[in-house]
This record gives C-alpha cells, structure tokens and sequence, in this order.
C-alpha cells in the first residue's frame, strides 16, 4: 500500500455536512432528520443527518470527481488494484456491472455452474452464451467447490472466442480455484478473468488468506466490503487492474444500473472499512484465524458434530481454503443443517449465516468475539447431548448431483413465450425462471435449462425442508417455455 490510509476523504466530508446546520432544501425529504420517526427515535438524528445526496462538496458517484474520487483511489491501493468504482446495490450490482461490460449478446462467458444468481441475471441482461464448468461435488458436505484447472483449460481451448472467465474467488463455503493459473491460460488466449469476491473482502489483508484477485492478475472483481469488513449491507465495490478493461463502457454501465440517489451512508461505510482494514487488516485477521482454527478443535471433541478445515478440502483437490468460514457438519447427529439453524435461532438466540443439507456454516469477520464463538461451541454441546443419544439414522450423502443441461441462452429463454405447470409436469420442459434457495442463492435451474428429474426432486426436499424458495412462481407451479408458440414467435422476433 501506497497511499495515507488514515484519511476518510468522503466519510469526513459527510460528517462536516452533517454538522454544518446546512438548511436543506433538496432531496431527502427527512431534511436531515427534522421529522418525527419511529427508526429516527430508536436511531438517533445523527443516521438521518449522514444521509445526504449529493449536496455541494460531497461529489458525484456516478462521474466522481472529488472526495468520492479520492475514497475510490485509496480503496485502489488498499485492494491492490489500478482503479476501485464504489457501490450501493452490492455485488450484485458489481455482477451485473462487470458481465454486461464485457459480454455484448451472443458473445461466450466461461463460468462455474455455481455461481449466484446475479451471475445468471447478467447473462440475460447481456445476452451472452454461458459456457458451464461443473464445479467439483462435494458429496459428503453436499456442496459445490472449486473448478479444476484442467476443466478450466479445456473449457478455454473449445471456447477460443469466448471474452472472459469468470471465477468465484473464494465461494461462500471459502474454497478457491487456482485463479493465478486461470489467469495465466485466459490472458495468452486473450479472455478476461472476472471474480466474483462477494465472500473475499478480506483477502487482500493477510497473507495467511488465499490470494486476492487482484494479486492473482485477475482483471476486474466485485467485492461484498459488508460481508466480511464491516461496512454496511449493499454496500461493494468493483476493483480492477491493467489493460484489458475498457473503463469508459464499466462506467456507463454501472450508470445505467446504479440509483442515481445513491446512500451517502453506505459510501461513508466502505470509505471507513477501507481504513480499518488498511491499518488494522494484518493484525486483526491472524486473530480471526486463529479463533477459528481453535473453534474448530473444540466443536470436533462434541460427539456427532464435525467442524471441516482447510486439509479436507485442500485433499479433495481445493486450490486453498479461506479458513475464517466455518463449516460445521451436524448431519451425522441425525439432523439436516437446516434442522440445526433452526434449533441454534430459535432455543439459543444464534443466527447462523447458512445451513445445507449436511451442515451450517459461520461467517467469521472483523465482527466476530470470541464470546459469541463460546456461545455456539455450547449450543453445539447442548445440540449433542440432546440428540446424540437418539441414535438417529444419519442423513446419508446423495451420491448422485447432476447440474440441467441448457438447452438455449438464458435471454432467449427469458423472452420467450411461457405458460406456468404444476412441478409435476414439468419433466423434461425448457426452464423460464430461476428457481434457487436462499441463501446461498445458487439456482438449480436457470433459464434455458431442460428440467430433469433429480431438479425436480430438488425442488421438493428444499420444500418439505422449509427452506427459503426463490423463484417468480408460487404454489408448486414452475414457469417453462411455451413451445407451441416459441416457433412462430422465434420467426417474427429476432432476438439480440
Ligand atoms: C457467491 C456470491 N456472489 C455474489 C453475491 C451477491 O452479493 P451482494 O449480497 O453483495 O449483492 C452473493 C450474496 O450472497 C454471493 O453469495
């Protein structure tokens, strides 16, 4: 790092507004807080007097010229990257952001069949072609990790036209791919390496984490600052580097998606996470590793429950592993994941950040206290004891994972014509809709895939589960292409 991390350039400028008895006449309509309101008296003034838009002095983020330019310069250097862009819509938004960029319709994409969603919305709203590499199944766990390099490299030489890869760096569960020689395979054949880091904020900070994209030669990435430094949800960034990225067409398109009322308050967050992490990152997160490497040994003494490390997955052939996720596997107990999230919420007052079918998962970040870890390693306990002695049947690994094969484009799929069926006429159609469980957010079946039986009996253990279903249909319906009539609309509408 370059750059004077101890200067805030956009949050001290907000703080000046904020107490500058400015008299408001513009947008927002609170007026700085001179209104009487339920969140205002549990909150206090001071949130509603940091949330500006865009008064004089506190610059444009939509063409930042000033104290917004100068947070993204250090936020750059911080990150290790040539240019940083600051977001209100997540990486969401930086997903869709850096695809549409890069991509224009019909053009090829090469990306995990893991990806968020947001990934999916993108190849619709670009109109680009996926080229899928399935990720590697872990059945055990009943998760998707890594993708090997040699599926990358094969994906890359029968896909020589295609612009870019896309790589989760690291996934929610914290595996990693070897991005470095990705990065190395895409740029001698002149592809782009994209990185969706929403679960990765913290990389660049320690070299006891796995590589950040940047360090890795990626050539653009979108990092979720609220997910592991501590700036306030939705709040992100897009980082990148080098000469590959044609910043004229990022900048219009972030424009063309961002609000352009974008929170004040959640720019201030990222401009003073920045600083935090750039002055306090590699002292803090040896000490987040640490607690979580001595959790992980003490949740592995409680009979039934088993806390996964990084050498599993390094074993099961992960490039790294982020180890400040903590994977905590209950279904030997005789529980599901989600049997446990529920149990930890509703008895012990513990809101974990995920369950699957085999397990929940713990998000540790600059947040996290060694007490609030104590509180799970006891509920764990108590978990045990209760259960234990049952001597319920483990939940058995499926050992069968299969992802839908597409069928057409996501757009095209989109816009097609659609008609609404009962699941259980649904085999073998053309999917129209994402269906995924949130979170993680990873879809089972994205637009232009044929819907096969293991997807529908997917779609039925995540119901009965009780997890959260997200998809555009309700009531055990599922919106699919109308073939009938897809024939005659392919002839008069030519689709892009
Ligand atoms: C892998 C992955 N990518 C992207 C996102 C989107 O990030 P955000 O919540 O910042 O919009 C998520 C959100 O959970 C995610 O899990």
């Amino acid at each position: 790092m370059e750059k004077d991390h101890k200067e805030t350039p956009f949050f001290t400028k907000l703080f000046e507004y904020a107490t500058s008895n400015t008299i408001s006449h513009d947008v927002p309509g609170h007026k700085l807080g001179h209104i009487q309101s339920d969140l205002l008296d549990v909150a206090g003034e001071m949130l509603y007097k940091l949330d500006a838009n865009a008064p004089r002095g506190l610059d444009n983020l939509n063409r930042p010229t000033g104290v917004i330019m100068e947070a993204a310069e250090l936020m750059a250097d911080a990150f290790g990257g040539d240019k940083a862009y600051f977001l209100t819509g997540g990486t969401t938004m930086g997903i869709l952001a850096m695809i549409m960029s890069v991509c224009r319709a019909k053009e090829k994409i090469i990306l995990p069949r893991n990806v968020h969603k947001s990934a999916i919305n993108a190849l619709i709203l670009s109109g680009a072609v996926p080229v899928f590499v399935k990720p590697s199944i872990d059945t055990e766990l009943g998760i998707a990790n890594h993708m090997a390099y040699e599926d990358v490299e094969r994906a890359v030489l029968d896909n020589p036209e295609a612009k870019a890869v896309f790589v989760i760096n690291p996934t929610y569960f914290g595996v990693t791919s070897d991005l470095k020689a990705i990065v190395e395979l895409a740029h001698e054949r002149d592809m782009m390496v994209i990185c969706d880091e929403a679960h990765g904020s913290h990389l660049p900070f320690s070299s006891e984490l796995p590589q950040s994209s940047m360090e890795a030669g990626a050539d653009m990435s979108s990092c979720s600052l609220h997910k592991t430094v501590g700036s306030l949800t939705q709040s992100s960034i897009i980082i990148s580097q080098g000469s590959r990225v044609d910043h004229v067409r990022l900048r219009s398109t972030i424009n063309m998606i961002q609000s352009t009322s974008p929170s004040s308050l959640l720019l201030a967050s990222l401009d003073v996470a920045r600083k935090t992490m750039a002055l306090e990152g590699e002292t803090t997160i040896p000490k987040i590793i640490d607690m979580a490497r001595k959790t992980r040994d003490r949740i592995n003494e409680i009979p039934g429950i088993k806390a996964i490390d990084d050498k599993y997955f390094i074993q099961n052939g992960a490039y790294d592993y982020d180890e400040t996720k903590l994977i905590v596997k209950v279904s030997d107990l005789g529980l599901t994941g989600f049997d446990a999230y529920k149990e930890l919420f509703d008895e012990h007052h513990i809101q974990m950040e995920l369950a699957e079918t085999h397990l929940i998962l713990a998000v540790l970040s600059i947040g996290t206290r060694q007490e609030d870890l104590d509180a799970l390693v006891n509920a764990l306990w108590e978990l045990s004891n209760k259960y234990f002695p049952m001597k319920l049947r483990p939940i058995l690994p499926k050992v069968k994972y299969s992802y839908p094969e597409a069928y057409t484009r996501p757009r095209e799929a989109y816009h097609a014509p659609k008609k609404y069926v009962p699941l259980y006429q649904a085999l073998d159609e053309i999917a129209a809709e994402s269906i995924m469980i949130y979170p993680p957010g990873i879809p089972i079946v994205i637009p232009g895939e044929i819907i096969s039986q293991d997807i529908l009996d997917d779609f039925e253990f995540y119901q009965k589960s009780g997890s959260v279903i997200l998809s555009d249909t309700e009531g055990g319906y599922i919106k699919i292409i109308d073939k009938e009539y897809w024939d005659k609309w392919s002839e008069i509408y030519e689709d892009e």
